[in-house]
């Protein structure tokens, strides 16, 4: 089992110039990771299901310089020089830097953009530290050409969640759990590990989400993670999810889509019971989070077409339902759910697989 110390690098080689291009997708949590410890190690075990189409594209490129004595890059959002995002760059590579010494000597280069719309409200957080943690990875394995796969996607997650803590669940598998569970071989508070007992009825599992609320979060998920310190129900919530996934981990195994929903829909609830229950409170779902969830409801009891729903720290519904009911899926999310859309948007994903190599 990898732990802290083996993600220290110390031996590697130089080079004087190299480029990479890795994409990696948005994750859907099932089973949610709100509230963390020091060094983004969160309060809770969680399971996410990977996206695929909702992803960031990052290119790397890296050119060894002289002086060594400061990180030194340059950011492009979409083509063209984005300021505001360097900061988070910045301290991204302050806390990583430990793990990866040789970041100081080289300048870079980063070109990344989402395959989504940028003010969408899907957080491209987790996308965008998994493809950057890709990429610095391709470079750790230019320079040392003797890791294992194995331990490239360990430390690859390992460096993402140190960016932002779902982000770890971006980097391989369908479906990822980061943070310790008895009852998950390997599972980790320091890197996702993949969950690869998934029945049928899983696979290609559908996410249509419905972009209800465009805008700029309210709450940044850091004060967010923040606000469980203190919480009156924190412990009972963090056992939550623990018992949580020992009962996902079965059902996900089994096939048992009836159950597969009382779980999710409950977790979404439970982690917007948690934001209108901390001191400040605050309520991120809109009107429309509502009609949608009502809507849901009534077309499963009429129809029984196991569709259901769950919800990150925003407004927007990720509608989640097996392949083979899609087009009638398709067809309530037309007739009946695109009038609660902002503009009347939403994006049809589909569980995949984890970050890719372009280049
Ligand atoms: O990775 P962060 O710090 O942005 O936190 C994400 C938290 C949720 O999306 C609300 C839940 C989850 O497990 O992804």
């Amino acid at each position: 089992m990898l732990t802290e110390k083996d993600f220290i690098t110390t031996t590697y080689n130089s080079i004087e110039s190299a480029s990479f291009e890795w994409s990696a997708p948005s994750n859907i949590a099932l089973v949610k990771y709100w509230g963390k410890k020091e060094n983004q190690i969160p309060a809770n075990p969680s399971i996410s299901f990977t996206l695929n189409n909702c992803k960031t594209i990052t290119k790397l490129e890296v050119i060894k310089k002289s002086e060594t004595n400061d990180f030194s890059f340059d950011l492009l959002f979409e083509g063209k020089p984005k300021e505001d995002f360097k900061p988070k760059i910045q301290k991204f590579f302050e806390r990583i830097e430990k793990y990866c010494p040789f970041l100081k000597e080289y300048h870079f280069k980063i070109d990344t953009q989402n395959t989504f719309p940028h003010s969408s409200g899907i957080a491209s957080s987790a996308s965008g530290m998994a493809a950057l943690a890709m990429n610095i990875m391709s470079l750790e394995k230019a320079i040392n050409p003797t890791i294992s796969d194995d331990y490239f996607y360990s430390k690859a997650s390992f460096l993402a969640r140190l960016g932002s803590g779902s982000a770890c669940r971006s980097i391989k598998g369908e479906v990822v759990v980061w943070g310790n569970h008895a009852e998950i071989n390997g599972s980790s508070d320091l890197f996702g590990v993949e969950f690869s007992e998934i029945h049928q009825n899983f696979k290609n599992y559908q996410d249509t989400i419905l972009l209800v609320d465009k805008g700029e979060k309210q709450v940044s998920s850091t004060v967010g993670h923040d606000l469980m310190h203190n919480h009156p129900y924190a412990e009972r919530r963090f056992a939550q999810a623990h018992e949580n996934l020992s009962q996902i981990k079965a059902i996900l195994s089994s096939g048992n889509v009836a159950e597969f929903i009382k779980i999710v829909e409950s977790e979404a609830l439970t982690l917007h019971a948690m934001m209108m229950t901390s001191m400040p409170y605050f309520i991120l779902m809109k009107p429309n989070t509502l009609e949608i969830i009502n809507k849901i409801w009534k077309f499963r009891n009429e129809t029984q077409i196991p569709v259901c729903f769950t919800l990150d720290a925003g407004a927007n519904v990720h509608v989640l339902y097996p392949e083979n009911v899609k087009e009638n899926v398709l067809q309530f999310i037309q007739d009946e759910l695109v009038g609660y859309c902002q503009n009347g948007q939403y994006i049809c994903d589909e569980i995949g697989n984890g970050a890719n190599q372009l280049k």
